[in-house]
């Protein structure tokens, strides 16, 4: 029973940010760009080099299931990932492993406390792109296992408040998994912030001159949010989520966020802001809570 969550990241997963990289894996070439949160990424990955853990655990907006949460549970997956959405920027070659036995924990731990779980076993699965950006910018090395977690409908079949219950017991299924295995995990929250976004591309994707956020109101719902999460106030933060998610249209829909703030027990510690930003209008924040400094 010593295993223990030793970080949880909000690690949002716009492509244009793997898309500015120009990593190996990705075909199409860019001139750079979004560079406040690529550089927040840079910080993260330097903490996450000093943080001894063995497993991350994602949760996506991408991998949506009509019914019930799925979990990956395949040794080994590999193929191309492309964005529906911006096929022009995303065209990665992914090759990733899965900590099976984890996943299977997780899925065993969520039925006990009543959630519909499945594990996903089918070996030519194509994994979603939320789940690999997120990874790849958390560890472009790729040399820990992962476990994905899909995003269930509750909040879209049913409403917020549904949805956020599930998430609660979720988050809790998951810390109890890791706790019984023994392992050291970082948790992977997918998400965006506030999601309004353009409708037009520029004609240079990484034109900087035309990125910006959509609409103030959704600039101050990510400033107010971003607060309560450097205050330790995750609590307020649960609470104020189905607002935050209708009147910011947040990303935070498909739960990841609350599933991670669940698994942290609602840290009551601030979280680090690695960096703040937007892709296309939307809001994006990079933010770590880490509670082993904590406790120094
Ligand atoms: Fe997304």
């Amino acid at each position: 029973m010593n295993g223990q969550i030793v970080a949880g990241v909000l690690a949002p997963h716009p492509p244009h940010l793997v898309y500015a990289e120009n990593p190996p894996q990705n075909e199409p070439r860019s001139e750079g760009g979004w560079e406040g949160l690529r550089w927040g990424y840079e910080r993260l990955r330097k903490k996450l080099a000093e943080t001894d853990y063995e497993v991350l655990v994602v949760h996506s907006p991408h991998w949506k299931t009509r019914t019930g949460t799925h979990v990956l549970a395949v040794p080994e997956l590999s193929g191309l990932s492309v964005d529906p959405i911006f096929p022009n920027l995303f065209r990665y070659k992914f090759d990733l492993k899965v900590d099976v036995e984890l996943a299977r924990a997780i899925v065993a731990e969520g039925r006990a406390s009543g959630l519909e779980m499945v594990p996903m076993e089918n070996p030519a699965f194509r994994v979603d792109y939320g789940t690999i950006i997120s990874c790849h910018l958390a560890n472009p090395a790729w040399d820990k296992p992962i476990v994905a977690i899909s995003s269930s409908s509750a909040h879209f079949d049913y409403s917020n408040e549904v949805g956020e219950e599930e998430m609660a017991k979720l988050g809790a299924a998951t810390a109890k998994a890791i706790a019984k295995s023994g392992k050291k995990a970082v948790l992977l929250a997918s998400n965006s912030l506030s999601h309004r976004h353009f409708t037009t591309e520029p004609e240079l994707p990484e034109d900087m001159s035309k990125e910006h956020i959509y609409h103030h109101g959704q600039y101050l719902w990510d400033m107010k949010v971003i607060q309560l999460m450097k205050e330790g106030r995750t609590r307020e933060l649960a609470d104020l989520m189905p607002d935050f998610i209708d009147q910011a249209l947040s990303e935070c829909r498909d739960g990841c966020l609350s599933w991670m703030l669940a698994a942290l027990g609602y840290p009551t510690f601030p979280a680090e802001v690695y960096a703040y930003g937007t892709v296309i209008g939307t809001g994006n924040a990079v933010v770590g809570w880490h509670p082993e400094d904590a406790m120094v």
